[in-house]
């Protein structure tokens, strides 16, 4: 739309989607969710590295359940399996056995990277885990996923900016923004 906020990472061009104060809002709602149905419980987090780093903290500092929060990432083995296929777990420096967890990502596309997430953390036995996540692509879900928190449901559009990046750049901007249609990202 014609006055709409146009910003330019690397090659491609991109609309403004969200504002940060949009974004704002739907944390709170979700924590808020988390709040009450943690009410009681003591919860960890591991977030998901790296596009969830601007999410997690901002969710934190609307948490007032007694919490911990660590920071993890996956390695995928290319080699051995189909692409997308993470095994390792690194950095997970708590013992999550018998507590209950959630995960937070900022955007789950097919679902697959999640699937293998859970698949890992599962191995070591926590009492639970939940999914957080800052954007859900419905239209693309391939895995059957439970997805329990989720701040927003957007299309199957290529976004950047919160945290999340095109090739790297743009994961600094405040807001969240839409490649512009008639480009594409490979
Ligand atoms: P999935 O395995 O298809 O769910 O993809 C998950 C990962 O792909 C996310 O954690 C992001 O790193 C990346 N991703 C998916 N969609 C986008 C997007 O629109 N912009 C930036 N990164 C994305
Ligand atoms: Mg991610």
């Amino acid at each position: 739309m014609q006055g709409d906020k146009v910003i330019r990472v690397l090659d491609k061009e991109f609309v403004v989607s969200f504002t940060e104060e949009e974004i704002r809002k739907e944390i709170r709602r979700v924590a808020a969710e988390i709040n009450a149905d943690y009410e009681g419980r003591e919860v960890i987090f591991l977030a998901v590295l790296n596009g969830s780093f601007m999410f997690a903290a901002d969710l934190l500092r609307e948490i007032r359940v007694p919490c911990e929060i660590s920071f993890v990432k996956f390695a995928s083995y290319r080699g051995t399996c189909s692409t997308g296929c993470v095994r390792e777990v690194m950095g997970l420096d708590v013992d999550i056995a018998g507590r209950p967890v959630i995960v937070l990502e900022d955007i789950v596309d097919s679902g697959l990277t999640m699937l293998h997430v859970l698949e890992t953390l599962r191995e070591r036995e926590p009492a639970s885990i939940d999914v957080c996540t800052l954007l859900l692509k419905p239209e693309r879900l391939q895995a059957a996923l439970d997805v329990r928190y989720c701040c927003k449901r957007i299309p199957a559009d290529f976004i950047v900016g919160y945290g999340l990046d095109y090739d790297g750049y743009g994961r600094e901007l405040r807001d969240i923004y839409t490649l512009r249609q008639e480009q594409s990202v490979n």
